[in-house]
């Protein structure tokens, strides 16, 4: 799976962006970012924005969001995506989580949306030191009592809170227990449009085992828990 998603963010920025654009259609996501954090007036910025969909929720009310990731595929996809919601308060640019072209100090609120935690995967020895240059890319980047948000999968096919996989447990600890944030979670479902849709798109990120294990016969609902983590600094 190392590679799928690489290969997945390169080359098929078309398809995620199908696949994305499924989950939460009842806009659980939405509400509880504006629980935690009102985001009316803020400047945003945001790693690892991918095809834009939080990109897109927070240039509803936020003030500005200035949007990176290190992929042009994604940014590409992003960039066709982000006019349909007729706001033009967001920026899109290339940028590493762990090196953002961002000016310290400059941002109300800093979040990322399942991109953190690839870490887990594809830098298995060094994810201390990962996870703690993009905290610390995070905590330049705010002005002082800023909010950091950080948003994960808890869960894929699941009706209630589990992270995946062991090494997700770990990060998920590490975040909670020595870096000081709170954590709730929310169902994010994926509701596709039809049977076959369902199967397309679930085979095509998660792969054949998930789909086999998690897709009801008939459904096309597949369950997702999604955490959220949030502090200030
Ligand atoms: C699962 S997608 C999430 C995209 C988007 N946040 C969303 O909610 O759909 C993960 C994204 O993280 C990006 N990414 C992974 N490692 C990164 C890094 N070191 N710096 C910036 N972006 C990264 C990938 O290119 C991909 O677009």
């Amino acid at each position: 799976m190392r590679d799928h998603f690489r290969q997945i963010y390169r080359h098929q920025a078309d398809m995620y962006e199908r696949l994305v654009a499924r989950e939460d259609q009842h806009g659980n996501l939405f509400e509880a970012l504006i629980d935690i954090v009102p985001l009316h007036g803020l400047d945003v910025v945001e790693f690892g924005a991918g095809t834009g969909r939080l990109t897109r929720l927070l240039s509803l009310m936020a003030r500005r969001v200035s949007a990176f990731d290190i992929e042009p595929a994604m940014l590409a996809e992003a960039s066709l995506m982000l006019p349909t919601t007729g706001m033009s308060n967001w920026s899109l640019a290339i940028g590493d989580n762990a090196r953002m072209p961002a000016a310290s100090n400059s941002a109300d609120l800093v979040i990322e949306g399942w991109s953190f935690a690839h870490i887990m995967e594809w830098h298995p020895q060094q994810w201390r030191e990962r996870a703690d240059a993009m905290l610390a890319e995070m905590r330049r980047i705010l002005k002082p009592g800023g909010m950091a948000l950080l948003i994960e999968t808890l869960g894929t096919g699941r009706r209630q809170p589990q992270a995946p996989t062991p090494e997700l447990a770990t990060l998920y600890h590490y975040w909670e227990s020595s870096c000081g944030f709170n954590m709730r979670w929310i169902r994010t479902d994926f509701q596709f449009a039809s049977r076959s849709e369902a199967d397309e798109l679930t085979r095509f990120f998660f792969g054949d085992a998930l789909a086999d294990e998690f897709l009801a016969p008939r459904s096309v609902i597949l369950p997702e828990c999604t955490g959220i983590w949030w502090r200030r600094f």
